[in-house]
């Protein structure tokens, strides 16, 4: 029987749509930690909540590996823009992923993760490309009905765009130019900031699983980042979420 595959997110509210998706769904306790077993048009998928930051991205990504056997791992949430062209409301699918705050200078190189000698970690092609081509169907057939509050007009549904780059990743919501100025100072091609992906990244890479992250970009990493944050991630992210993961599983089976 094929192994299933993870799909994770951060917040309960980034992925409650996928779980109320799920056929035969079963939940799980482990340790305190909730997972949801269940079946996404024919793939089998365990769903879990991490909660912020690279710690319980990584302690979430391993448990999914070790204690169900999953032989692939989605993330996927909010991040902020970074690079100009990324605006809020398109969607970031990471071809790479580096930890922005990851620094054992001078024994390695900054950003170097010793354990794989190098600071920028691919995602599996395949599964970007999948999950690239699914925000793409997304994006173009179903975001224009499934998106129907936009907090604040913060974005038109008809202008969104897919990105494919650079994420990066560390312990810090960014929300002020100069944080964000000083990212791109670091990573010229960085698309866009989050707390988790590059963490699911080194987990994955380290056991040799296949990952992809993709992000909808909530805010531009300044001072008004934090404003309409959980508005966005309720009324877009969700719906954006379950609709790419449903969209992918779809053209899997
Ligand atoms: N997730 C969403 N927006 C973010 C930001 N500005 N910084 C870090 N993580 C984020």
């Amino acid at each position: 029987m094929a192994k299933p595959i993870a799909i994770l997110s951060s917040m309960d509210q980034e992925i409650c749509m996928v779980e109320e998706r799920l056929d035969n769904p079963v939940t799980l306790d482990l340790h305190g930690h909730r997972f949801v077993s269940g079946s996404l048009n024919g793939t089998h998928v365990v769903t879990s909540i991490s909660g912020y930051g690279k710690v319980c991205a990584a302690a979430t990504t391993a448990a999914a590996i070790y204690e169900f056997g999953v032989g692939a791992v989605v993330f996927g949430g909010v991040a902020g823009g970074l690079r100009p062209e990324v605006d809020i409301g398109d969607v970031v699918v990471a071809d790479r992923l580096v930890q922005h705050d990851f620094d054992a200078s001078p024994l390695f190189a900054r950003y170097v993760v010793p354990s794989l000698g190098k600071a920028l970690i691919e995602a599996d092609s395949t599964l970007t490309e999948q999950l690239a081509a699914a925000a793409e169907r997304y994006i173009a057939t179903r975001a224009g009905r499934e998106i129907v509050d936009v907090p604040n007009g913060m974005f038109r549904v008809t202008e969104m765009k897919l990105h494919r780059g650079l994420i990066a990743s560390g312990d810090r919501f960014i929300s002020n130019l100069a944080e964000a100025g000083s990212l791109l100072g670091q990573f010229p091609d960085v698309l866009a900031v989050e707390m988790e992906g590059a963490a699911v990244a080194q987990v994955c890479a380290e056991r040799r699983v296949p990952f992809a992250v993709f992000r909808s970009i909530s805010d531009r990493s300044d001072q008004d980042a934090d404003v309409d944050f959980m508005s966005y991630v309720s009324s877009v992210a969700a719906p954006l979420t379950a609709g790419i993961v449903e969209e992918w599983t779809l053209a899997l089976n």
